[in-house]
């Protein structure tokens, strides 16, 4: 805070972009931390918010339901195979701290009541609060909590860019997996392996390699250890596809979504389980089987019915295809931006893109983190009039994902302008 002066004031929005009180228009170049899909202040989607309103603002879901979330789950178990049954959250971090009590709880529900621990990909990111913060440990972010937060059994992960010293890609992605392997079969008290699903995107948009989830996906079923997927920054269309673990051709025992499920208008998350996991939940109160959660606003109705109209809209705009076609312009810029000093790698997939800046391009060396790259960046991105919001070193396109085709070439430009431009200030 001590950085910063003032704050631009948000005040109006419209498609792509975000008004300041000035009248300054920024491109929503990060959909609003990765979660907008039609862009902003739309018809279809404000209306039903102001008629679900007017019917039925909140109702406790507890020994309570409504029409908007029981339809919603509905719909959710259609788009999400092997699942069984949704529940609601009302953020990320929330949705996988249910994901993590159901895992674990689910072995003691069983009798199972050894199987306690958890294993993680390295530089995994899954939400702010302590659960989540315990299996997506980022060390920058999260190491003032390191003694509070329940140890994790962590495999690295394969970067592409950063593959260690002594291996070449392939070699370092069977090394991950043969560690994984190593920890399931010495270790019967694994309960779940927990992983974002398709790609790492707050670690630093690590893009998985073909067939790197099914293979750990096999792991799990061959060793007895849950797999749960965090699909909350990635599914929803994000990487291309409406539910990235079909795509990765990996099974879940429980995945959670957020972000994108209410089109980025309200607050909702949703953790999905299998028959398996649910079941092990059920037995008469005395058997004290059931989850022990449950959040004021889970299962709003105004969310879940917005939340229905998104997916609606998904469907009559074919909006994955869309975003499939939509996508590839980023492949044009690839050249362009690799050229750039300051770019020494690029990752895309879908609509995610990340650009890493280094120092030095031949040796991969860090910018300083003395550098308060963040701010740099978010204020040479507004004088080329978009809202940009880098993660460390690396910029990060996320923009909502109807974006035509012409909105992106927009987008792309101004970013490489905006890099060209912020270039010696952090070098
Ligand atoms: C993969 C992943 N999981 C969980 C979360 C947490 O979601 P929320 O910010 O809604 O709590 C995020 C947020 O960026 C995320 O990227």
């Amino acid at each position: 805070m001590k950085e910063w002066d003032s704050f631009s004031e948000i005040v109006k929005s419209k498609g792509m972009y975000l008004i300041d009180s000035d009248g300054n228009n920024y491109f929503d170049a990060v959909g609003s931390m990765w979660c907008n899909v039609w862009g902003h202040s739309k018809p279809e989607l404000t209306n039903v918010i102001a008629r679900q309103c007017k019917k039925l603002q909140h109702s406790s879901m507890f020994n309570l339901t409504n029409e908007p979330a029981e339809r919603l789950a509905e719909s959710l178990i259609k788009i999400s195979p092997d699942m069984h049954k949704v529940f609601y959250s009302d953020n990320g971090s929330s949705a996988m701290e249910i994901a993590i009590k159901m895992a674990l709880q689910y072995w003691n529900n069983i009798g199972e009541t050894k199987k306690t621990k958890i294993a993680t990909l390295e530089n995994g990111y899954h939400g702010d609060t302590f659960g989540a913060m315990a299996v997506g440990y980022v060390p920058e972010f999260f190491g003032k909590f390191k003694k509070q937060l329940f140890p994790t059994i962590q495999i690295p992960v394969p970067n592409k860019y950063r593959i260690p010293k002594g291996y070449d890609y392939l070699d370092y992605q069977n090394f991950c997996l043969d560690k994984i392997e190593k920890e399931f079969s010495n270790d019967d008290k694994i309960a779940s392996f927990v992983m974002e699903s398709g790609a790492q995107v707050a670690g630093g948009v690590i893009i998985f390699p073909k067939g790197f989830q099914m293979k750990i996906s096999k792991l799990c079923k061959k060793y007895n250890v849950l797999l749960v997927l965090d699909e909350i920054a990635t599914g929803f269309g994000r990487l291309g596809s409406m539910v990235q673990y079909t795509e990765q051709k990996s099974i879940p025992d429980i995945v959670s979504f957020g972000k994108m499920l209410t089109g980025g208008y309200l607050t909702m998350a949703a953790t999905l389980a299998n028959k398996k996991i649910y079941d092990s939940f059920l037995g008469e109160f005395n058997d004290w089987k059931h989850l022990f959660h449950g959040h004021t606003y889970t299962g709003n109705p105004i969310a879940a019915a917005v939340a229905n109209e998104n997916l609606k809209l998904y469907q009559k705009n074919n909006l994955i295809k869309k975003i499939q076609k939509t996508s590839k312009i980023f492949e044009e810029y690839y050249d362009i931006i690799s050229e750039i000093k300051t770019v020494g790698d690029i990752r895309h997939k879908g609509m995610l893109m990340g650009i890493e800046l280094v120092k030095d391009k031949k040796n991969k060396t860090p910018i300083s983190p003395k550098k308060s790259i963040n701010k740099i960046f978010f204020e040479e991105g507004k004088k080329h009039g978009i809202y940009l919001r880098t993660l460390g070193n690396i910029i990060m396109l996320v923009p909502p994902l109807a974006i035509s085709e012409e909105e992106l070439d927009f987008l792309l430009n101004r970013t490489i302008d905006t890099i060209k431009s912020a270039e010696n200030k952090i070098t």
